[in-house]
This record gives C-alpha cells, structure tokens and sequence, in this order.
C-alpha cells in the first residue's frame, strides 16, 4: 500500500502528536459540559478512536453513516444518509468528527440536519482541512492539519475503499486514480 503513495504527509508519529494537542484543547473546552461525539463513517473511525481516547471526560459516542463520493475522487455534491433515525442529542452539546473538510458539502448538510434535533450547541472537527476555496464557507472549529488540494488516503481515508488501514496519511499516485 506505501508503495501507492507520491509522498508521506504525516507519519503516525506527528499524527498522534496533532492528537494530543488537538485532545487537550478539546477537554479544556468541554470539561463542563454534556459532550456528544458524532463521528461520520467510514473516514472518521480510525481518527475517532484514537482522538477520543486521549479525551478523559465523561461523554456519548454516535455515529452517522452517509455517502457523497461513489468510489471516485470528486465529490457528487450529494448527500445520502443512510439511517432513517438521528441520534438523540437534544439539549446536547455536539462534536461532529470527520475525516477532511473538501467541498465542505458533508459537513454542511449533516450540521443542517442535526440541528433539527434541538442540540444545545454543534462543532466540527476534522483531522484534515483542504486549503480550497469553498462555495458555502464552512467553519471547523477544530482542525488537525491544513493540506493543499491534493487527493490523500490512509488513517481512516479511502480511494474506491482501499488504504483506510494505511497508519501513515499521504497523497496517492495520480496514475493510480481512474478518471
Ligand atoms: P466534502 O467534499 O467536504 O463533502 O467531503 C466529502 C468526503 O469526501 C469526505 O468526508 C471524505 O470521505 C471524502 N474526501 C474528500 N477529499 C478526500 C481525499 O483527499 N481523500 C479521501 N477522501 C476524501
Ligand atoms: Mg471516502
């Protein structure tokens, strides 16, 4: 799979290192509130598991499972969610978890959602950020790394399902992706 990769980004190492910064800022913040941890599959879990490990505080894990990309590499700008039920987050204060923030269509459309459910509060952290302009500007409240508009996998993040078991995050070989 290292093969695949043009470069390595972020080991593992600086990953887990972003982590416990990323951990302490977040315990801070919330060590006086009702936290509820939504991650978003698949791209979030391997992130989540090891971001919420470093949280020592009392909270509730969902996770929300929708579809934009279909296997490719640009997104469809569609959402799909595919459960019918939203978790119970009323009167909550909620983290949404993700992956990488691109288009930011993800993003929007499950806030825009959730808020339906009557949280008391909703953040965004993503591990990644994509450094693009964006249609509708979307504000993480937390964010691991800044990276160029470069299409990357492993760490949870896949192309065409492949690479999410990578420990490492780096960009894919451009002759790998099918157009
Ligand atoms: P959005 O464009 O912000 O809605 O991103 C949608 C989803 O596309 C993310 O949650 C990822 O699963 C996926 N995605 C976006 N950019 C990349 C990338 O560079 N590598 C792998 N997946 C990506
Ligand atoms: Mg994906």
């Amino acid at each position: 799979m290292q093969n695949d990769l043009e470069r390595v980004l972020f080991d593992e190492a600086t990953i887990h290192g972003r982590l416990d910064e990323l951990a302490a800022e977040i315990s801070a913040e919330y060590h006086d509130r009702e936290l509820t941890v939504i991650a978003i599959l698949n791209g979030s879990l391997i992130f989540m598991a090891d971001l919420l490990r470093r949280i020592p505080l009392p909270l509730k894990l969902d996770c929300l499972s929708v579809a934009s990309y279909h296997g490719g590499v640009e997104t469809s700008g569609e959402v799909f969610f595919r459960q019918v039920a939203l978790p119970d987050i009323e009167g909550r204060h909620v983290l949404l978890l993700d992956d990488i923030l691109d288009s930011g269509g993800t993003i929007t459309a499950i806030r825009e959602k959730l808020s339906t459910a009557a949280p008391r509060s909703v953040r965004i952290c993503v591990l990644l950020q994509k450094k693009k302009t964006r249609r509708r500007p979307v504000d993480a409240d937390y964010v691991g790394f800044e990276i160029e508009d470069e299409f990357v996998v492993g760490y949870g993040l896949d192309y065409m399902e492949r690479y999410r078991n990578l420990s490492c995050i780096g960009v894919l070989r451009k002759e790998l992706i099918t157009p």
